[in-house]
């Protein structure tokens, strides 16, 4: 809109804002605008730049080496463009979709139907040059994606190889696509980690996926819980295919991870049958669905049907109806989380969004409420997720009168304490460490996240707190059936069930021992990484800070957090209580280092290796028995230089540790 009305000067200006902001958001997880868009704005600076040579600024980002979008990833022209769906939203217009098909096809042809779920997460391309994986792809603009390659490899659903029969040769060029997301279960502990790390957690699934494969360095995706759907084949030499239901089957029979609710159906009732069913199936599913997908099955009918300006007149999308409502803020509240961050969340009037009644909703913190300017008694739109929590989107303006911007209160609303907010960090905090509320919610996260017991919850803790029958993790193993009778509404059989599933929950693994002790910065991936790498607790808490530092992904000021933690006396006061209660103090067997030639050994890998991802070599090692970690230190066996090492080179000749070669490497794993 400004561009035609703005002088060149203030447009340029404008363009370097939103350039610059886009390009910081980039590497983050929340990309702020598409590619397109980047590019788009970005030649019409370089435009007005080069007509007037004298509002080039320094800060432009033209300026900037790295700053094209084509040095951020290398782009990679598709073998044939990636389309995009039309999309139908009513039964009506799904109907019309199937009378124009008719139309086109001639009336006495028998017409089926694929029906897939529709994935929401990242469209990619998946290329294999005689049945290996080559080349990996964003979707991009359609024509040109980026070139994620190393990001995708470290996707454990994506095969590396693909499965052929015994004297089967695989097509000497072969492209599939498909959806890469994030399930549910993983964006839950993903979320965790975030908030652990103090860092700003993704809004849903989608971003998740989208920002974790958009990482400029491999190992951070890696350890992000992301899968993949494949759903087409874009081009396969050699291979005969005659419709999309053999296309899945083939897929299938080669290794490749199929949605296994895919149907074929007879006719179009069907298929708006299948959409009721899944719209309101969908929150049963690990991860989260849009809509469903809707093809034709016949490929020659899809040839013979074609496509208008790139989106195919075989196929729609059927988007179902958001699940948001509007209803009323009634109040911001504030709940001090085991952390001591301040989580505001929203009171609402209850209200059914997608079949649920919703009357509370999450709100972050204070920025993003401000960013969306959400107030006390607006009339907000709320939106909820596949099973994630609801999220207020944004008010429905005006304000009421008199409203006015929300603030996070100045001292703790439990204890008093005056509220800090650490640098970086977007999360406002209480930073006292004895603030009743840790730890209430200490044992919520310890009964439900860490150790998942059955049938005890967050109203369970909350009760037995209110009657002072819980303080700590240890009271709630010495807790009798015959305490808990005394509650309203608790039965012999029911307080029977819930000491007994107390009990039963002892039997669970160390990590989630560790994931429950609520140690800082230690959420759900750190807390494997620790017990892996310890094996015991008795390891950890004799490990002196830089043998922490060895663990993977740990960095200085975590290993600090973590020894600073087994160094408090009532902390290992707490362990030693839970050790004697019986739980688990050591890793059990998914939990402990694989047995192998190499088992004992410790590696650092540092720098590009040529022939593997930094993930691939790390598993290999692993494999055999060894342990990869991220600094050298006097336990390290050897150091693994590939191409342009780090400054981990110059420690391991500092302290005379082993320097190997990629070749020293591959005859180490007997592959050379
Ligand atoms: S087929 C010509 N099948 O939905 C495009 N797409 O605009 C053919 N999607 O970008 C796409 N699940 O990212 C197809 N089972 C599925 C899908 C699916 C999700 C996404 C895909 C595409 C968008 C449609």
């Amino acid at each position: 809109m400004s561009s035609r009305t703005a002088t060149p000067k203030t447009r340029a200006a404008e363009l370097r804002k939103t350039l610059n902001s886009a390009s910081a958001a980039y590497y983050t997880d929340e990309p702020i605008m598409t590619d397109a868009e980047f590019d788009r704005l970005y030649d019409e600076l370089a435009a007005l730049e080069s007509e007037h040579p004298d509002l080039v600024a320094p800060d432009s980002p033209t300026q900037r080496v790295g700053a094209a979008p084509s040095e951020r990833f290398r782009k990679v022209e598709h073998l044939a463009p990636m389309g995009s769906l039309e999309k139908v939203t009513s039964e009506e217009t799904l109907v019309k979709f199937a009378d124009d098909v008719r139309k086109r096809l001639g009336t006495d042809e028998p017409i089926a139907y694929v029906v897939e779920p529709k994935i929401d997460g990242l469209a990619v391309s998946l290329l294999y040059e005689n049945g290996a994986y080559a080349r990996g792809a964003t979707r991009g603009d359609g024509e040109r994606g980026e070139d994620v390659t190393p990001n995708l490899r470290t996707i454990r659903a994506v095969p590396l190889t693909m499965t052929t029969k015994s004297r089967e040769q695989p097509p000497g060029l072969l492209e599939v696509r498909g959806e890469v997301f994030m399930p549910l279960s993983g964006f839950r502990a993903f979320t965790e980690q975030q908030a652990a790390d103090g860092k700003k957690a993704a809004p849903n699934p989608r971003n998740a996926a989208a920002g974790s494969v958009r990482q400029l360095d491999p190992a951070i995706t890696a350890n992000r819980p992301l899968s993949i759907w494949i759903y087409g084949v874009g081009q396969a030499d050699g291979v005969e295919l005659t419709s999309q239901w053999e296309t899945l089957q083939w897929l299938r029979a080669h290794g490749f991870r199929t949605n296994p609710f895919a149907e074929r159906l007879d006719s179009i009732e069907d298929v708006a049958r299948a959409s009721r069913e899944w719209e309101t199936r969908r929150a049963e599913l690990d991860y989260e669905i849009d809509g469903i997908v809707i093809k034709v099955d016949s490929l020659d009918q899809q040839r013979r049907l074609g496509a208008l300006h790139g989106r195919p007149r075989w196929a729609r999308a059927y988007k179902w109806a958001p699940m948001s409502a509007q209803t009323k803020l009634r109040k911001i509240h504030i709940r001090v989380g085991r952390t001591g961050a301040l989580n505001p969340w929203a009171e609402l009037e209850p209200v059914q969004v997608g079949g649920v009644t919703v009357s509370t909703a999450t709100l972050h913190n204070e920025e993003d409420i401000n960013r969306k300017d959400v107030r006390e008694g607006d009339t907000v739109v709320v939106q909820r997720a596949g099973d994630v929590i609801p999220q207020v989107v944004g008010p429905v303006l005006p304000h009421p009168r008199g409203s006015k911007p929300f603030r996070m209160p100045a001292n703790c609303p439990l204890c008093d304490a005056e509220i800090v907010k650490p640098e970086g960090e977007v999360m406002h905090r209480c930073p006292n460490r004895a603030c009743p509320s840790r730890g209430l919610e200490t044992l919520i996260h310890w009964v439900q996240a860490a150790m998942d017991i059955e049938g005890v919850g967050e109203q369970f803790v909350r009760r037995l707190w209110d009657h002072g029958l819980l303080r700590s993790m240890p009271d709630l193993y010495r807790l009798t059936p015959e305490q808990l009778q005394e509650l309203d509404g608790y039965g012999e059989i029911s307080s029977a069930k819930a000491t007994e599933s107390i009990q039963e929950s002892k039997v669970q693994p160390f990590s989630r021992v560790l994931l429950g002790l609520n140690i800082p910065k230690v959420g759900w991936v750190m807390a494997r990484n620790l017990a892996r790498h310890f094996g015991s607790v008795d390891a950890l808490m004799a490990a002196a800070p830089e043998e922490l530092l060895e663990v993977e992904g740990i960095g200085p000021d975590r290993a600090e957090l973590v020894a600073e933690w087994f160094a408090d006396e009532d902390n290992s006061r707490l362990v030693e209580e839970l050790r004697a209660l019986g739980l688990q103090m050591s890793s059990g067997e998914e939990e402990r280092p694989i047995e192998g030639p190499l088992s004992g050994k410790q590696y650092v890998i540092t720098g590009t290796l040529e022939s593997w991802s930094r993930e691939e070599a790390k598993a290999s090692l692993e494999a055999l028995g060894a342990k990869v970690s991220d600094s050298v230190s006097g336990k390290t066996t050897g150091v693994i230089v590939g191409e342009s090492p780090g400054s981990k080179l110059q420690k391991a000749q500092k302290l005379g540790v082993e320097v190997l070669s990629e070749d020293a490497l591959a005859s180490l794993l007997g592959t050379r």
